[in-house]
Protein backbone atom coordinates (compact mmCIF):
# COMPACT_ATOMS: atom_id res chain seq x y z
CA UNK A 1 0.00 0.00 0.00
CA UNK A 2 1.32 3.26 -0.63
CA UNK A 3 0.37 6.71 -0.13
CA UNK A 4 0.19 10.55 -1.17
CA UNK A 5 1.98 11.51 1.88
CA UNK A 6 5.24 12.12 3.76
CA UNK A 7 5.89 12.23 7.27
CA UNK A 8 6.43 15.67 9.09
CA UNK A 9 7.50 16.53 12.69
CA UNK A 10 4.40 17.90 14.56
CA UNK A 11 5.35 18.49 17.89
CA UNK A 12 8.63 18.49 20.32
CA UNK A 13 8.94 17.62 23.74
CA UNK A 14 11.67 16.87 25.94
CA UNK A 15 12.59 16.03 29.58
CA UNK A 16 15.97 16.91 31.34
CA UNK A 17 16.90 15.90 34.79
CA UNK A 18 17.83 18.87 37.01
CA UNK A 19 20.98 17.20 38.88
CA UNK A 20 24.36 20.10 36.80
CA UNK A 21 27.46 17.68 37.06
CA UNK A 22 30.08 20.73 36.37
CA UNK A 23 33.11 20.34 34.75
CA UNK A 24 34.32 21.60 38.34
CA UNK A 25 33.09 19.21 40.10
CA UNK A 26 34.32 16.41 37.25
CA UNK A 27 38.12 17.79 38.61
CA UNK A 28 37.09 16.37 42.06
CA UNK A 29 36.58 13.03 40.64
CA UNK A 30 39.49 12.51 38.51
CA UNK A 31 42.09 14.19 37.03
CA UNK A 32 40.79 16.48 34.47
CA UNK A 33 40.35 20.79 33.91
CA UNK A 34 37.96 22.68 32.98
CA UNK A 35 39.85 23.95 30.15
CA UNK A 36 40.61 20.17 28.61
CA UNK A 37 37.12 19.42 28.07
CA UNK A 38 36.40 22.22 27.03
CA UNK A 39 38.70 22.96 24.56
CA UNK A 40 39.02 19.13 23.07
CA UNK A 41 34.89 18.94 23.27
CA UNK A 42 32.72 21.98 23.97
CA UNK A 43 31.41 20.98 26.67
CA UNK A 44 30.62 22.73 30.24
CA UNK A 45 28.25 20.95 32.05
CA UNK A 46 25.71 17.74 31.68
CA UNK A 47 22.58 16.53 33.54
CA UNK A 48 22.47 13.56 35.69
CA UNK A 49 19.36 11.63 36.57
CA UNK A 50 20.20 10.95 40.60
CA UNK A 51 16.62 9.58 41.55
CA UNK A 52 17.78 5.58 41.69
CA UNK A 53 14.14 4.49 40.75
CA UNK A 54 14.05 6.75 37.52
CA UNK A 55 15.78 5.55 34.36
CA UNK A 56 15.36 5.96 30.69
CA UNK A 57 11.32 5.05 30.30
CA UNK A 58 10.70 7.64 33.20
CA UNK A 59 12.60 10.50 30.77
CA UNK A 60 10.87 9.21 27.69
CA UNK A 61 7.76 9.32 29.26
CA UNK A 62 8.32 13.12 29.83
CA UNK A 63 9.32 13.75 26.96
CA UNK A 64 5.88 12.11 25.49
CA UNK A 65 3.95 13.61 27.62
CA UNK A 66 5.20 17.44 26.81
CA UNK A 67 4.70 16.18 22.66
CA UNK A 68 0.97 14.81 23.91
CA UNK A 69 0.47 18.21 25.60
CA UNK A 70 1.77 20.52 22.69
CA UNK A 71 -0.10 18.83 20.30
CA UNK A 72 -3.54 18.63 22.56
CA UNK A 73 -3.74 15.17 21.32
CA UNK A 74 -5.06 12.16 23.60
CA UNK A 75 -2.60 9.23 23.93
CA UNK A 76 -5.06 6.70 23.12
CA UNK A 77 -4.72 7.94 19.25
CA UNK A 78 -0.69 7.07 19.33
CA UNK A 79 -0.54 4.19 16.84
CA UNK A 80 3.21 3.64 17.69
CA UNK A 81 6.25 4.40 20.20
CA UNK A 82 9.94 4.06 19.09
CA UNK A 83 12.07 4.59 21.72
CA UNK A 84 15.89 4.81 20.67
CA UNK A 85 17.95 3.75 23.24
CA UNK A 86 21.60 2.35 24.45
CA UNK A 87 20.43 2.58 28.31
CA UNK A 88 17.22 0.81 28.53
CA UNK A 89 15.44 0.22 32.00
CA UNK A 90 16.41 -3.89 31.53
CA UNK A 91 17.65 -5.89 29.16
CA UNK A 92 13.72 -6.78 28.11
CA UNK A 93 11.16 -6.09 28.11
CA UNK A 94 11.35 -2.89 25.72
CA UNK A 95 11.71 0.53 27.54
CA UNK A 96 9.12 1.37 24.92
CA UNK A 97 6.14 -0.86 26.48
CA UNK A 98 7.40 0.78 30.08
CA UNK A 99 6.78 4.41 28.15
CA UNK A 100 3.57 3.47 26.81
CA UNK A 101 2.45 2.38 30.15
CA UNK A 102 2.98 5.69 31.91
CA UNK A 103 1.53 7.65 29.53
CA UNK A 104 -1.57 5.53 28.51
CA UNK A 105 -1.17 4.87 25.22
CA UNK A 106 -3.01 1.97 25.24
CA UNK A 107 -3.66 1.55 21.21
CA UNK A 108 0.15 1.81 20.48
CA UNK A 109 2.31 -1.22 19.77
CA UNK A 110 5.80 0.19 21.30
CA UNK A 111 9.48 -0.80 20.41
CA UNK A 112 13.09 0.06 21.63
CA UNK A 113 15.91 0.73 18.32
CA UNK A 114 19.51 0.82 19.13
CA UNK A 115 21.77 2.36 17.41
CA UNK A 116 23.54 4.43 19.63
CA UNK A 117 24.10 7.76 18.82
CA UNK A 118 22.13 7.47 15.68
CA UNK A 119 19.31 5.88 17.13
CA UNK A 120 17.53 8.94 17.22
CA UNK A 121 17.73 9.19 13.40
CA UNK A 122 17.59 5.36 12.50
CA UNK A 123 13.99 5.83 14.26
CA UNK A 124 13.32 8.79 12.34
CA UNK A 125 13.67 7.18 9.18
CA UNK A 126 11.51 4.04 10.65
CA UNK A 127 8.83 5.89 12.00
CA UNK A 128 8.89 8.07 8.97
CA UNK A 129 8.60 5.32 6.29
CA UNK A 130 5.80 3.66 8.91
CA UNK A 131 3.54 7.16 8.36
CA UNK A 132 4.66 6.98 4.53
CA UNK A 133 2.97 3.41 4.10
CA UNK A 134 -0.25 4.51 4.70
CA UNK A 135 -0.70 2.21 7.73
CA UNK A 136 -0.12 4.48 10.51
CA UNK A 137 -1.46 8.18 11.30
CA UNK A 138 0.69 8.81 15.13
CA UNK A 139 3.81 7.96 15.76
CA UNK A 140 6.24 8.93 18.76
CA UNK A 141 10.11 9.02 18.19
CA UNK A 142 11.66 9.51 21.13
CA UNK A 143 15.37 9.54 21.88
CA UNK A 144 16.00 8.64 25.77
CA UNK A 145 19.32 7.54 26.93
CA UNK A 146 20.16 7.55 31.24
CA UNK A 147 24.50 7.04 30.03
CA UNK A 148 25.14 7.97 33.50
CA UNK A 149 24.00 4.50 34.66
CA UNK A 150 26.72 2.56 32.00
CA UNK A 151 29.47 5.51 32.87
CA UNK A 152 32.66 4.69 35.18
CA UNK A 153 33.15 8.08 36.52
CA UNK A 154 36.92 6.98 37.66
CA UNK A 155 37.67 6.71 33.90
CA UNK A 156 38.36 10.68 32.66
CA UNK A 157 38.54 9.51 29.25
CA UNK A 158 34.31 8.66 29.15
CA UNK A 159 32.51 10.43 32.48
CA UNK A 160 33.41 14.08 31.13
CA UNK A 161 31.85 13.30 27.99
CA UNK A 162 27.90 12.14 28.63
CA UNK A 163 25.24 13.33 30.41
CA UNK A 164 21.17 11.95 30.97
CA UNK A 165 17.87 13.39 29.04
CA UNK A 166 15.24 12.47 26.94
CA UNK A 167 13.60 14.18 24.03
CA UNK A 168 11.14 13.22 20.91
CA UNK A 169 9.08 14.01 18.48
CA UNK A 170 5.00 13.23 17.24
CA UNK A 171 5.20 12.22 13.49
CA UNK A 172 1.95 12.66 11.10
CA UNK A 173 1.13 12.58 7.72
CA UNK A 174 2.17 15.81 5.78
CA UNK A 175 -0.09 17.05 3.43
CA UNK A 176 1.86 19.90 1.68
CA UNK A 177 5.30 19.91 0.87
CA UNK A 178 7.04 20.69 4.01
CA UNK A 179 7.96 17.18 6.54
CA UNK A 180 11.11 14.56 6.10
CA UNK A 181 12.05 14.27 2.33
CA UNK A 182 15.02 12.18 2.40
CA UNK A 183 17.60 10.18 4.34
CA UNK A 184 21.07 8.41 4.42
CA UNK A 185 21.59 5.48 6.77
CA UNK A 186 24.87 3.90 6.91
CA UNK A 187 26.27 0.86 9.56
CA UNK A 188 29.96 -0.64 9.46
CA UNK A 189 30.17 -3.71 12.48
CA UNK A 190 34.07 -4.03 11.73
CA UNK A 191 35.24 -1.70 14.65
CA UNK A 192 32.86 -2.35 17.19
CA UNK A 193 35.12 -3.19 20.27
CA UNK A 194 36.37 0.47 19.99
CA UNK A 195 32.93 2.02 21.32
CA UNK A 196 31.23 -0.92 23.17
CA UNK A 197 29.45 -1.71 26.44
CA UNK A 198 30.47 -5.39 26.52
CA UNK A 199 28.63 -6.80 29.63
CA UNK A 200 25.47 -7.69 30.70
CA UNK A 201 24.37 -9.09 26.94
CA UNK A 202 24.03 -12.54 25.68
CA UNK A 203 27.70 -12.47 25.07
CA UNK A 204 29.25 -11.93 28.31
CA UNK A 205 26.37 -12.30 30.57
CA UNK A 206 26.70 -10.47 34.31
CA UNK A 207 28.68 -12.24 36.07
CA UNK A 208 31.18 -11.44 39.49
CA UNK A 209 34.07 -11.30 36.92
CA UNK A 210 32.16 -9.12 34.50
CA UNK A 211 31.57 -6.23 37.05
CA UNK A 212 35.04 -6.31 38.48
CA UNK A 213 36.26 -5.64 34.64
CA UNK A 214 34.04 -2.85 34.36
CA UNK A 215 31.96 -4.28 31.22
CA UNK A 216 29.03 -2.62 32.33
CA UNK A 217 30.69 0.57 31.60
CA UNK A 218 31.02 2.62 28.61
CA UNK A 219 34.73 1.75 26.48
CA UNK A 220 35.94 3.96 24.00
CA UNK A 221 38.90 4.50 21.84
CA UNK A 222 38.28 8.10 21.61
CA UNK A 223 40.99 8.91 18.64
CA UNK A 224 39.63 6.36 16.56
CA UNK A 225 36.03 6.59 16.85
CA UNK A 226 36.55 10.47 16.78
CA UNK A 227 38.44 10.03 13.37
CA UNK A 228 35.59 8.54 11.56
CA UNK A 229 32.58 10.34 13.41
CA UNK A 230 34.41 13.35 11.42
CA UNK A 231 34.78 11.91 8.09
CA UNK A 232 31.03 9.85 8.58
CA UNK A 233 29.15 12.75 9.85
CA UNK A 234 30.45 15.31 6.87
CA UNK A 235 30.44 12.68 4.39
CA UNK A 236 26.78 11.56 4.61
CA UNK A 237 25.40 15.67 5.20
CA UNK A 238 27.75 16.62 2.06
CA UNK A 239 26.24 13.46 0.80
CA UNK A 240 22.06 14.23 1.28
CA UNK A 241 22.72 17.60 0.07
CA UNK A 242 24.22 16.55 -3.49
CA UNK A 243 21.23 14.19 -3.73
CA UNK A 244 18.84 17.05 -3.40
CA UNK A 245 20.81 19.87 -5.12
CA UNK A 246 21.19 21.80 -1.34
CA UNK A 247 24.42 24.21 -1.54
CA UNK A 248 25.56 25.56 2.18
CA UNK A 249 23.18 28.29 1.59
CA UNK A 250 20.15 26.87 0.87
CA UNK A 251 20.33 24.77 4.32
CA UNK A 252 18.30 26.87 7.39
CA UNK A 253 20.05 24.65 9.88
CA UNK A 254 22.55 21.83 10.56
CA UNK A 255 21.10 19.56 13.72
CA UNK A 256 24.18 17.43 14.50
CA UNK A 257 24.22 15.04 16.77
CA UNK A 258 26.22 16.74 19.73
CA UNK A 259 29.65 14.08 20.53
CA UNK A 260 32.07 16.84 20.50
CA UNK A 261 32.42 20.29 19.40
CA UNK A 262 35.27 20.06 16.99
CA UNK A 263 32.96 16.90 15.11
CA UNK A 264 30.36 19.47 13.94
CA UNK A 265 32.43 22.39 13.24
CA UNK A 266 34.17 20.00 10.72
CA UNK A 267 30.81 19.03 9.41
CA UNK A 268 29.54 22.06 8.99
CA UNK A 269 32.65 23.52 7.11
CA UNK A 270 32.48 20.61 4.92
CA UNK A 271 28.93 21.95 4.28
CA UNK A 272 29.83 25.23 3.18
CA UNK A 273 27.32 26.38 6.26
CA UNK A 274 27.71 29.88 8.09
CA UNK A 275 28.11 29.17 11.91
CA UNK A 276 25.26 30.85 12.66
CA UNK A 277 22.61 27.64 11.14
CA UNK A 278 24.11 25.18 13.38
CA UNK A 279 22.48 24.24 16.42
CA UNK A 280 24.97 23.49 19.49
CA UNK A 281 24.36 22.97 23.03
CA UNK A 282 26.76 20.17 23.77
CA UNK A 283 27.88 23.24 26.80
CA UNK A 284 24.66 22.70 28.65
CA UNK A 285 23.99 18.17 28.24
CA UNK A 286 26.92 17.23 26.73
CA UNK A 287 26.68 13.92 24.89
CA UNK A 288 23.02 12.51 25.71
CA UNK A 289 23.28 9.78 22.73
CA UNK A 290 19.82 9.71 21.47
CA UNK A 291 18.75 12.63 22.77
CA UNK A 292 21.26 15.01 21.23
CA UNK A 293 19.15 15.76 18.15
CA UNK A 294 15.52 16.11 19.89
CA UNK A 295 16.79 18.21 22.42
CA UNK A 296 18.33 20.85 20.02
CA UNK A 297 15.28 20.59 18.32
CA UNK A 298 13.40 21.93 20.96
CA UNK A 299 15.73 24.35 22.32
CA UNK A 300 15.68 25.72 18.97
CA UNK A 301 11.73 25.10 18.19
CA UNK A 302 10.55 29.01 18.50
CA UNK A 303 13.33 30.09 15.90
CA UNK A 304 12.27 27.34 13.75
CA UNK A 305 10.24 29.08 10.99
CA UNK A 306 7.65 26.41 8.49
CA UNK A 307 9.45 25.30 5.25
CA UNK A 308 12.98 25.72 7.15
CA UNK A 309 15.68 23.47 5.34
CA UNK A 310 17.13 21.11 7.96
CA UNK A 311 19.89 18.81 7.73
CA UNK A 312 19.99 16.55 11.14
CA UNK A 313 23.28 14.41 11.12
CA UNK A 314 24.70 12.18 13.56
CA UNK A 315 27.87 9.35 14.06
CA UNK A 316 27.94 6.68 16.91
CA UNK A 317 28.71 3.42 17.88
CA UNK A 318 28.49 0.12 15.95
CA UNK A 319 29.03 2.33 13.78
CA UNK A 320 26.15 3.92 12.79
CA UNK A 321 25.87 7.06 11.18
CA UNK A 322 23.34 9.01 8.66
CA UNK A 323 21.99 12.23 7.83
CA UNK A 324 18.04 13.11 7.23
CA UNK A 325 16.89 16.28 5.30
CA UNK A 326 13.85 17.39 6.24
CA UNK A 327 11.28 21.04 5.62
CA UNK A 328 10.30 21.95 9.50
CA UNK A 329 6.18 21.66 8.79
CA UNK A 330 5.07 23.82 12.54
O1 LIG B 1 28.95 9.93 20.26
C1 LIG B 1 29.40 8.73 19.73
C2 LIG B 1 30.70 8.84 19.07
N1 LIG B 1 31.71 9.33 19.95
C3 LIG B 1 32.46 10.34 19.59
O2 LIG B 1 32.23 10.91 18.55
C4 LIG B 1 33.63 10.71 20.45
C5 LIG B 1 34.87 10.79 19.60
N2 LIG B 1 36.10 11.07 20.34
C6 LIG B 1 36.33 12.26 20.94
O3 LIG B 1 35.49 13.13 20.98
C7 LIG B 1 37.72 12.51 21.47
O4 LIG B 1 38.58 11.49 21.03
C8 LIG B 1 37.77 12.61 23.03
C9 LIG B 1 37.11 13.89 23.49
C10 LIG B 1 37.13 11.40 23.65
C11 LIG B 1 39.24 12.69 23.45
O5 LIG B 1 39.88 13.81 22.84
P1 LIG B 1 41.26 13.60 22.06
O6 LIG B 1 41.65 14.94 21.57
O7 LIG B 1 41.05 12.53 21.02
O8 LIG B 1 42.21 13.16 23.20
P2 LIG B 1 43.08 11.81 23.30
O9 LIG B 1 42.20 10.65 23.66
O10 LIG B 1 43.95 11.69 22.10
O11 LIG B 1 43.96 12.16 24.55
C12 LIG B 1 44.92 13.25 24.52
C13 LIG B 1 45.57 13.35 25.90
C14 LIG B 1 46.02 12.01 26.45
O12 LIG B 1 47.23 12.22 27.16
P3 LIG B 1 48.66 11.88 26.49
O13 LIG B 1 48.60 10.42 26.13
O14 LIG B 1 48.74 12.76 25.27
O15 LIG B 1 49.61 12.23 27.58
C15 LIG B 1 44.95 11.61 27.42
O16 LIG B 1 45.40 10.79 28.44
O17 LIG B 1 44.60 13.84 26.84
C16 LIG B 1 44.52 12.96 27.96
N3 LIG B 1 43.16 12.98 28.48
C17 LIG B 1 42.71 13.88 29.37
N4 LIG B 1 43.33 14.90 29.97
C18 LIG B 1 42.59 15.65 30.83
C19 LIG B 1 42.13 12.14 28.15
N5 LIG B 1 41.02 12.50 28.84
C20 LIG B 1 41.36 13.57 29.59
C21 LIG B 1 40.65 14.38 30.51
N6 LIG B 1 41.29 15.41 31.09
N7 LIG B 1 39.35 14.19 30.79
Amino acid sequence: MSSNYKAKISAVGHYLPDYVLTNQELEKMVETNDEWILTRTGIRERRILKDPDKASAFMAAEAAKEVLEQRKMDPEAIDAIIVATVTPDYMFPATACITQTIIGAKNAFAFDLSAACSGFLYALETGSNMIESGRYKNVLVIGSDKMSAITDYTDRSTCILFGDGAAGVLLEPSVDENGIIDSIMHSEGDMTQTLIQSGGGSRNPATHETVDKKMHYIYQEGRPVFKRATEGMADVSVEIMKKNNLTGDDVDWLVPHQANLRIIDATARRMNLDPSKVMINIDKYGNTTAATIPLCLYDWKDRLNKGDKLVLAAFGGGYTWGATYLKWAI
